[in-house]
């Protein structure tokens, strides 16, 4: 059978693998498919830079366009990034009739509603399992493998960049900016780390999860997000003492009420696998009623672990591409008329154990005012640990963890303790998950 033709959008950092990865195992690729998979055409803005990497035999153009208008183009990849011509090519390729595959969570997290009716509307499919966690297969995972199941929860390691910039900073006590220009330098970062490290690209990520594991539309509009930014080596250290590592982590969770989706540095358990996924891997937790709990590690970013989700993608909808559109996967595991309305919890409704640090005046009667204000918000106390104040420094950090409440309830609490005289500085408030 005559190979399948690919056109590839953008040859950078995920692209280039993309290629190298699908010449090097073209045979082994071909017997898995059923027949041959060949990137025929290649657009960049950069063609030189292009040519060099694809060689003759290989159409590169400048304009994107003319991929998508080529007839003998099967499947386009899109690995461009970013919302804006990504999104326009994207819709067009599905108006053409080709099917997609794409890395680019932020256009799914954002676009992905209208991008899916796109696609079934043309009988197209869009693959998109290098937009979670580069190289794990989490999304085959969550759609097929635990399909049986009802998930209770998602956490992951989903961002490599700020996992890398933590775990640097503990181990070497290298400072952010330093950390930050390596993984640009390693292509995990995005174009724009802000993404990154304020935890915007990791809630990309978590609202594909949620979408897939609670069969709800994407809404990451609806996602809570903090990052790193914030987030002091003092902290850290104290988590430490007290047996937590910080992570960042993305996580999905079914309420009663409905799903909580955020993402925000939690302390985890050190003992915990996940606590111990180091520089820029990544690690998936799910918990679902049959299964229970299951864990999915390896490289969430680099050129070559994202070209194999990419090529895998290539890989399914080959053997997929002359089947009837209604027996496919769904694009969001649950049949697109079966999505549900259950609502993404405001964060004031999110219930989670806390780690408070207070920098207090040292002096008799502090610690009581602090936890009488907890015992008042009925918010049990987990461990206290105060560190010594060094001579004449007349303060000290108190470290509270608390057992599980809900957040607005703490907000409140926080307010009253901040209000007190002697407590000296802005509380440092971190959310923790035992993930048990
Ligand atoms: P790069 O910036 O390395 O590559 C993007 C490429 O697209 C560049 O060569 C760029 O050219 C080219 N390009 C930009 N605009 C156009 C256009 N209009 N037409 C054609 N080509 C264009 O990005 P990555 O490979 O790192 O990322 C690609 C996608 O994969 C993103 O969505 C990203 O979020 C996602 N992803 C990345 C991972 C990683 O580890 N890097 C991991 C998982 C997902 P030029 O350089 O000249 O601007
Ligand atoms: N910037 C992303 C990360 C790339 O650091 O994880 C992979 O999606």
């Amino acid at each position: 059978m005559k190979p399948i033709q690919v056109g590839l959008l953008g040859i950078g950092t995920v692209g280039s693998g993309t290629f190298n990865v699908l010449q090097r195992n073209q045979e082994e690729i071909r017997r898995r498919a059923g027949r041959g998979i060949e990137i025929t055409m290649v657009a960049d803005l950069n063609v030189e830079r292009a040519r060099e990497i694809v060689g003759d035999g290989v159409d590169v153009v400048a304009d994107a366009r003319q991929v998508i208008a080529n007839p003998a183009i099967d499947i386009v990849i899109e690995l461009i990034g970013g919302y804006g011509i990504a999104r326009a090519l994207v819709l067009e390729a599905i108006a053409a009739g080709k099917h997609v595959v794409t890395a680019n969570k932020a256009l799914l997290a954002v676009h992905g509603t209208e991008i899916f009716a796109a696609a079934r509307e043309k009988g197209v499919i869009v693959a998109f399992e290098a937009a979670v966690a580069g190289g794990i297969p989490i999304i085959k995972a969550l759609r097929e493998g635990l399909t049986a199941n009802s998930i209770q929860w998602v956490a992951g390691i989903i961002n490599g960049t700020t996992n890398f910039i933590l775990s640097e900073m503990r181990d070497k006590g290298l400072d952010f900016d330093v950390v930050l220009k390596e993984a640009q330098r390693l292509g995990y970062a995005e174009a724009d780390p802000t993404f990154d490290i304020e935890g915007v690209d990791a809630a990309h990520k978590a609202t594909l999860m949620s979408a897939i594991a609670f069969g709800v539309p994407v809404q990451f509009d609806k996602a809570h997000v903090e990052g790193i930014t914030r987030l002091s080596a003092v902290d850290i250290r104290y988590a430490e003492q007290l047996g937590y590592r910080i992570k960042l982590l993305g996580i999905a969770k079914r309420q009663a009420a409905g799903i909580e989706l955020r993402v925000h540095p939690t302390l985890v358990p050190s003992k915990r696998l996940i606590a111990n996924v180091e520089g820029a891997m990544n690690a998936v937790m799910v918990q679902g009623d049959a299964v229970g709990t299951t864990l999915y590690y390896g490289k969430g970013a680099g050129s070559e672990p994202t070209a194999s989700a990419v090529i895998a993608d290539l890989v399914d909808i080959t053997r997929l591409h002359t089947a009837d559109p209604d027996h496919r996967v769904p694009h969001l595991a649950f049949q697109p008329d079966e999505l549900h309305t259950t609502p993404i919890l405001p964060i004031e409704q999110v219930r989670t154990a806390f780690y408070l640090r207070l920098r207090v005046a040292d002096q008799k009667g502090v610690l009581s005012a602090i936890t009488s204000i907890l015992a008042t918000s009925d918010i049990s106390i987990d461990a206290v640990l105060q560190r010594e104040s060094n001579d004449g420094e007349h303060q000290t950090d108190v470290i509270i963890l608390t057992h599980e409440t809900q957040e607005g309830v703490m907000r409140a609490a926080l307010a009253q303790m901040q209000a007190l005289e002697t407590v000296l500085a802005p509380i440092v408030s971190l959310r923790k998950e035992e993930l048990a």
